[in-house]
């Protein structure tokens, strides 16, 4: 069965029940495709911190359908906006650095004074279905001018593969669809451009070989597993011809939070004269800030994901732990690239320079913008 593709989703309600909402267990994948209920706003406050769901966006749209859930638990509280404002809250603090949660609760919370008793839940399931549509047209509209970048390589070096790098994964399981930094190649690959993307590995979580590795190959798109140290040597041999990230939040001057890793990344491409995107939706952008090394929250996770390893072994799928026990562990989920060694961001409404002139070229409403 194919799994992604057009039609696909990475959260929906249950086709027989709608009071229930369903996401992938990201966490099992490739191994295992399963299927998992979110039943009350806390299974999904605990389905993003665990990281059953991950990738800003579609935490974003975890937090929306969350409160739609939190409005079904509320009828028969005698106050069910502070019932809902509570969840709220602590969903708010499930992860730190990807700003699409603050976004969706924000944009959830602010539909709250229009509501009463009757149309509540119908409000709330409509604000995170409309959260949803939005993110695939999004996620349509980056891969739409990304795709003139891979499409601008590609007529450089005819007969030969367009080679991108990622890494994390920024894919259709980090949105609702298509991906951020994929959704460029999947539409290269659409249309019958020859390319082929090196594909981090991304420790600890191992996002790019467990999830990104996983939706190419679903979708049919020849790419290769590189260990996260692998990167700079193929750039130094002329082997890739582009990288392409996704981001957790940018500031409004374009400097990049992104998977632990994605900086160094950014320095070997420079070193190497090659051109670094990062694609993002704008619900990834927080207008509030403007130095990304001091103002992002860097989300600091539970040493066991550096030294178990989670993979299947002869006897079935295990954890196994590869390090002695008295080492001591760091595990900083993310590091922020600075604007000046990005050569661009692949938004929805078009590509910028990463700079608050390129962003507000694209998005004048928020020239200006301050805390
Ligand atoms: O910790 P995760 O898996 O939620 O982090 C996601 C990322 O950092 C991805 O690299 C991605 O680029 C950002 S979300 C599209």
């Amino acid at each position: 069965m194919r799994k992604t593709g057009e039609n696909f989703r990475t959260i929906w309600q249950k086709p027989d029940d709608p009071e229930i909402i369903q996401i992938i267990d990201q966490r099992r994948l490739p191994h295992e495709y399963v299927v998992h209920d979110l039943n009350t706003w806390q299974d999904g406050a605990e389905a993003i911190s665990e990281m059953l769901v991950r990738g800003a966006p579609l935490i974003g749209a975890t937090a929306s359908w969350s409160l739609y859930l939190a409005a079904l638990q509320s009828r028969g509280h005698a106050d069910r906006m502070a019932f809902i404002n509570d969840a709220a809250d602590a969903l708010g603090k499930t992860r730190p650095t990807a700003v699409n949660l603050r976004w969706a609760l924000d944009r959830v919370r602010r539909i709250l004074p229009s509501a009463d008793d009757k149309n509540l839940v119908p409000l709330l399931q409509k604000e995170a279905r409309d959260i949803c549509d939005e993110d695939v047209e999004i996620s349509r509209g980056i891969g739409l001018h990304g795709l003139r970048l891979i499409e601008g390589i590609a007529a450089e070096k005819p007969g030969q593969p367009v080679n991108v790098l990622t890494h994390c994964n920024a894919g259709s399981l980090a949105t609702i669809n298509y991906g951020t930094a994929t959704a460029p190649i999947y539409f290269a690959h659409a249309k019958g451009i020859d390319v082929h993307v090196w594909v981090d590995e991304t420790r600890p979580r191992n996002q790019g070989s467990q999830l990104t590795a996983w939706e190419l190959a679903e979708n049919g798109v020849p790419h290769t597993l590189i260990v996260d140290n692998a990167g700079g040597h193929l750039m130094q041999h002329g082997l890739v011809d582009i990288c392409i990230t996704g981001t957790d939040r940018t500031t409004r001057t374009g400097d990049v939070a992104n998977k632990i890793g994605t900086y160094l990344k950014a320095l070997a491409a420079n070193d190497n004269g090659i051109p670094f995107y990062v694609a993002l939706p704008s619900t990834t952008i927080d207008w509030s800030i403007s130095d990304g090394l001091r103002e992002i929250p860097i989300e600091e996770r539970n040493p066991d994901e550096v030294n178990m390893i989670y993979g299947r072994s002869e006897d079935g799928l295990c954890s196994v732990n590869t390090i002695a026990s008295d080492t001591r562990i760091s595990n900083f989920a993310f590091d922020v690239t600075p604007a000046r060694y990005i050569t661009g961001l692949i938004t929805e409404y078009g590509i910028c320079d990463a700079s608050e002139q390129g962003l507000t070229s694209l998005f004048p409403d928020q020239a200006g913008h301050k805390k």
